[in-house]
């Protein structure tokens, strides 16, 4: 499938010298909802930021559903809505003028019937005549993503769209992306929230210290999540797992205090009776058992480790 929008090999340092993204591989299909997930200063808001225009790469070349962005960057940036994370609004229009004005500045004219439709989405209608500095903080949010549907894009950027609102906004706002999604717009959002990226996307993406470190269909991410370890602390230590034991594919750990063993928690059998029969056969002594969930953000916070301890 051709992809609506291709990264490749984008990077980014800003004048200050701070590296903010290494060379990044991306391609987008049309009508997903992809969701990068990473912690503060990981780059996404710099990666969004280069993809809609408003940041200069230091390398690299983007495609946005067949346009050069670097180079066509009117025809790229119309086919694109975004939300920033930061409030960026003449506070003291209001709520119908300023969404009016961000779907002139992109050559279409009037279609008020659209306009209106948006804010009713948004349940922004009823404030349309409202000076923005009077709405509250989630109200505002709701008018940048008005806004950002105000020229129809067909590539909707969500940048933390529900950081700081509230539980009934934040529904609102998951109801309005697959409501987006199933009139075929393709949507990318970044955020901190896990459950987030789990509730919303088709794929996820994360992203650390400038890196994409895993881009994963969701599915195979909540397969993972299915996944259970056990933690076996022994009474004596092991130099290594015994060979009757092979069948479990058990890891050493803790230096040879710990055993551990990875299942799956929805298989029908775990494995675990049958191990815990065997270890009595060979007489290895236990002192304790745990069994804990891995999480996506157990992999998440895994993946991050795992580079740190590299790095
Ligand atoms: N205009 C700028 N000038 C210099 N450095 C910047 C600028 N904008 C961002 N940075 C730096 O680039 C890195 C990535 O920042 P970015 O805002 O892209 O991260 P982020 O993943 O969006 O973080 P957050 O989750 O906090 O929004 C950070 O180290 C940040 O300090
Ligand atoms: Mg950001």
């Amino acid at each position: 499938m051709n992809p609506i929008l291709s990264v490749k090999g984008v990077s980014k340092t800003y004048a200050s010298g701070q590296r903010a993204l290494e060379p990044v591989d991306l391609e987008i299909n049309k009508g997903e909802i992809f969701a990068l997930l990473g912690p503060n200063g990981a780059g996404k808001t710099t990666l969004i930021s280069i993809i809609c225009g408003i940041v200069t790469p230091s390398s690299g070349t983007i495609t946005v559903m067949g346009h050069d962005a670097l180079r066509e960057t009117r025809a790229a940036r119309m086919r694109i809505g975004l939300v920033p994370q930061e409030l960026s609004v003449d506070m003291f229009e209001t709520v119908l003028a300023t969404v009016r004005y961000s779907r002139r500045l992109f050559g279409h004219p009037g279609h008020d019937a659209h306009i209106e439709q948006v804010l009713r989405d948004l349940s922004l209608w009823d404030k349309r005549n409202a000076k923005i500095k009077d709405l509250s903080g989630g109200m505002k949010r709701r008018v940048l993503i008005a806004k950002a549907l105000s020229h129809e894009p067909d590539i909707l950027f969500l940048d933390e769209p529900t950081a700081g609102v509230d539980v009934a906004l934040r529904r609102d706002m998951w109801k309005l992306v697959h409501r987006l999604r199933e009139k075929g717009t393709t949507i990318i959002l970044t955020t901190h929230y896990i459950e987030e990226a789990e509730e919303m996307a088709d794929r996820v993406g994360v992203i650390d210290k400038g890196k994409i470190i895993l881009v994963e269909e969701k599915t195979e991410l909540m397969k993972k999540l299915g996944k259970r370890q056990m933690l076996i602390a022994l009474q004596e230590p092991m130099d290594a797992v015994p060979g009757d034991l092979a069948e479990w594919h058990l890891e050493l750990a803790d230096e040879g205090h710990t055993l551990r063993y990875v299942f799956d928690a929805q298989a029908e059998r775990t494995g675990i009776p049958s191990l815990l029969r065997k270890l009595a056969e060979l007489g290895v002594g236990f002192k304790d058992l745990e069994t804990s969930k891995s999480s996506l953000e157990d992999i998440f916070v895994d993946l991050v480790e795992h580079r740190e301890q590299a790095a």
